[in-house]
Formats: C-alpha cells, sequence, structure tokens
C-alpha cells in the first residue's frame, strides 16, 4: 500500500471512498466534503491523503488548517474526513494515512491537530478530550465526547477557552 498526496484528478476515487465506506445516508455528505477539500484553497494548505493498493484508490484523509481570532500564530488544523472502502478496513489503512499525514504536520511545525470522531479509535493515535477541552467547537456539537485534539508541539497558551474557526467546505452546522 502506498499513500500519496490526493490531487484534483482523484475526486472521483475519493468521492467513491466514501461512498463505501460510511453507511447508506451517511455517505453523500462526507464524500462532498472530501471533493469540496480538494477544490478549496487554503492558506496554509489542506493536506488531502490517499491510500493506493494494487493502483487502486481505497482510503482517504483529509487535514485542513483551523484559525483562532486574536491568536495570528495559532498552528493548527482538522482532521476530516478519514474513510476507507469497507473491503479495505482493518487493514491498517486508516492508521497509515492518519500517521503519514500527522507526521508531515509535524514537521510543518503544526503545534495540535482537531479531530470529531470515535474516542475508541482516534484515542489509538494519541487525540484526546483534555487536549481540546480548551477549545471550543465552531459549531455545537451532536456528539460532544467525540471532540478531541492531539498537540505535536506546545500551543500558543490559551488563558481562558477559544472557539477554532475552520476552512469554508466545513463552516456547515450540519457536519457537526
Ligand atoms: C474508521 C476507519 C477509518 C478505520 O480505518 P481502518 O483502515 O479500518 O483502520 P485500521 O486498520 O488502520 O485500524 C487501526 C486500529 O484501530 C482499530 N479499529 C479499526 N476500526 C475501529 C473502530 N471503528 N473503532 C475502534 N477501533 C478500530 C483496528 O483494530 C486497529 O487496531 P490495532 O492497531 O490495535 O490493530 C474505517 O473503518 C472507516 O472508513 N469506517 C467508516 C467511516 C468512518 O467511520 N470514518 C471515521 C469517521 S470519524
Amino acid at each position: 500500500m502506498d499513500i500519496r498526496i490526493a490531487t484534483i484528478r482523484d475526486t472521483d476515487a475519493v468521492r467513491a471512498v466514501h461512498l463505501d465506506a460510511f453507511p447508506e445516508g451517511e455517505g453523500a455528505p462526507v464524500a462532498k466534503l472530501a471533493a469540496d477539500l480538494l477544490e478549496e484553497k487554503t492558506t496554509p494548505e489542506t493536506l488531502s491523503l490517499v491510500a493506493e493498493s494494487d493502483g487502486a484508490i481505497v482510503g482517504h484523509v483529509a487535514f485542513s488548517p483551523v484559525f483562532v481570532e486574536g491568536i495570528d500564530d495559532f498552528n493548527g488544523y482538522i482532521l476530516a474526513p478519514l474513510g476507507v472502502k469497507a473491503s479495505s478496513q482493518k487493514g491498517g489503512v486508516g492508521r497509515a494515512l492518519i500517521e503519514y499525514g500527522m507526521r508531515r504536520l509535524s514537521e510543518k511545525g503544526v503545534e495540535v491537530v482537531f479531530v470529531y470522531g470515535d474516542p475508541d479509535y482516534y484515542g489509538r493515535f494519541g487525540f484526546n478530550a483534555e487536549a481540546a477541552s480548551v477549545y471550543n467547537a465552531p459549531y455545537p456539537l451532536q456528539y460532544p465526547f467525540g471532540w478531541q485534539a492531539a498537540v505535536l508541539d506546545e500551543p500558543t497558551p490559551c488563558d481562558s477557552p477559544v472557539t477554532i474557526a475552520c476552512v469554508e467546505s466545513l463552516s456547515d452546522p450540519g457536519l457537526w
């Protein structure tokens, strides 16, 4: 299996991954988010990765930047979405995508990475609720226990809770 940076040419395959990975009804908005993030120009750049096995794309993850008003040097990202084709799940593809992405972000000096998802899964990769506790998600959360962060480097300290802002593709309360 190989991990590489995704490009706009991968859009159809990336959409197909999420439509296959998520239960019916949940896949369409996630596939749209993944495709939107491939097109969105952000500063700093959004990192979209695909996992390829035997020439076919079997997994995808995106990491997009997040911002905190008043802290100009805040260097944070959010992991969303992540999906692995059903036939390739539980084979280490998700782990490979997350670890590759986190390594690249760490090399770029990113301090903190957020995720909104299953703590049983993301806890394996250093994400936890405590690290996210001083950061409010941009929208009210349907499952607040899923709000987590992984600290890669000591972030600029926040005395009181701050609310993060995300890129346009993720700025939809329905995704939260
Ligand atoms: C969740 C998902 C991305 C995991 O990808 P994957 O390639 O199957 O995961 P991996 O094989 O890399 O698993 C890594 C570890 O997590 C475990 N794991 C896999 N799925 C898990 C789950 N849903 N909950 C808890 N642990 C899980 C594996 O057993 C493995 O454990 P190990 O390292 O001790 O062997 C994939 O199952 C998927 O696409 N699911 C549907 C979409 C989804 O839920 N996306 C995440 C949204 S928050």
